[in-house]
């Protein structure tokens, strides 16, 4: 097995991120023997970029579209970087192009500032315009630019989420004792390509071709991989589960992956202006959540399950051992302890308890 040095890693802020705790998947991993396999949600792909440095044939899935658009800039992408002259073009106005101003129009005040919004519609235009490469370049090079992009945007929003439209948490001239300032006033072209950067410095080709897809975990052919990974969305046992609807907090990013579609998708009966899908796109609930995990597991119940959780949701880690027993013969957890940082300024800190249930 490849030594693996993982400071050269993607950074995210991406909400339930496994990104700080790759050094230990990876020991779990390392005991298992397999070559394909399903990250089946995905997300901010560090698991599947762990898995790509362990030369498996991965598949990165999400079910939301700038995900997999991730997935196909760091997994899928073997080669292709992007140039200083892409990255010049893509803040640049080409006189050709006659420009939409989608954000600028519909955005104004809840997220960014007004010249923030506008150099969104420009790159935005101009990504969805880049034609001067072969499709096959094109959609690497294009999903390069929306990582850049998704990354930057995330960075500049108080809490890194779009549940709110708080822009005026930035804009106060309040003592605050959260967040962060500097990171919130730095403007996007900088942010952009310090990740355009860090991006290429990621790219490289494993032993095997690794593809992305975006479907919900339900619909994907469950013939053919040795393991599956699985990182449901949490769900808590006590208190309101917002954030475990990924379209609700990230539906921006999602429409700036649609960019020329976005109008069409909103539903302008929400103050922040959210898609139209997050009503419906939600398929891990309280109500839900024993049956689907029984479901995914009985799909899948021909290859090796990791399945990622924490202490204090549901279902249960007992609950899920007991189920995945159901398909299994051979089951059994590990779990870490360890601290997170909530609050970089006042040294808050939260206990944390990582659970991983094997099956094979
Ligand atoms: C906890 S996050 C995964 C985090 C990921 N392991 C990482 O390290 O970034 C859960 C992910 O599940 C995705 N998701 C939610 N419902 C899904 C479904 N039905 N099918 C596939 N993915 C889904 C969300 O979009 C979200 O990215």
């Amino acid at each position: 097995m490849p030594t693996i040095d993982f400071t050269i890693f993607p950074s995210t802020r991406y909400q339930g991120s496994k990104r700080k705790i790759l050094p230990w998947l990876y020991q779990a991993f390392k005991e298992l023997r397999f070559n394909t396999v399903l990250d089946a949600c995905g997300g901010s792909a560090s698991v599947s970029y762990l898995l790509k440095k362990m030369n498996k044939q991965v598949t990165f899935n999400d079910k939301l579209h700038f995900n997999y658009l991730i997935g196909k800039a760091l997994i899928e992408n073997n080669r292709y970087k992007l140039t200083e002259e892409d990255i010049t073009n893509l803040f640049n106005n080409n006189p050709q192009l006659n420009y939409r101003s989608i954000i600028s129009e519909m955005f104004q005040g809840i997220y960014y500032l007004d010249e923030e919004n506008q150099w969104l519609d420009t790159v935005c235009n101009n990504i969805v315009n880049m034609n001067h490469y072969r499709n096959n370049v094109l959609q690497y090079k294009r999903s390069l630019s929306f990582y850049a992009l998704f990354q930057a945007s995330l960075v500049k929003r108080p809490f890194n989420l779009f549940h709110r439209a708080n822009l005026d948490i930035r804009t106060n001239d309040v003592d605050r004792n959260f967040g962060n300032k500097t990171t919130w006033e730095t403007p996007f072209p900088d942010h952009f390509m310090k990740f355009a950067h860090e991006a290429n410095s990621l790219i490289f080709k494993s032993r095997h071709n690794c593809i992305s897809t975006n479907l919900s975990v339900f619909d994907v052919d469950p013939y053919g991989l040795d393991l599956v990974y699985f990182d449901l969305p949490y769900i808590r046992k006590d208190g309101n589960n917002e954030s475990s609807n990924y379209l609700k907090c990230y539906h921006f990013l999602e429409g700036l992956s649609k960019y020329n579609q976005w109008p069409d998708l909103i539903d302008f009966n929400t103050a922040n202006l959210r898609l139209q899908a997050v009503r419906e796109q939600n398929d891990f609930t309280k109500q839900n959540m024993l049956q689907q995990v029984e479901g995914l597991f009985y799909k899948f119940r021909h290859s090796k399950i990791v399945f990622s959780y924490k202490v204090g949701g549901i279902p249960s880690i007992p609950f899920i051992v007991k189920t995945m027993k159901k398909f299994k013969k051979h089951v059994y957890t590990k779990s870490l302890h360890y601290t997170y940082a909530l609050n970089h300024q006042n040294g808050d800190a939260k206990k944390n308890r990582e659970v991983i249930i094997i099956g094979k």
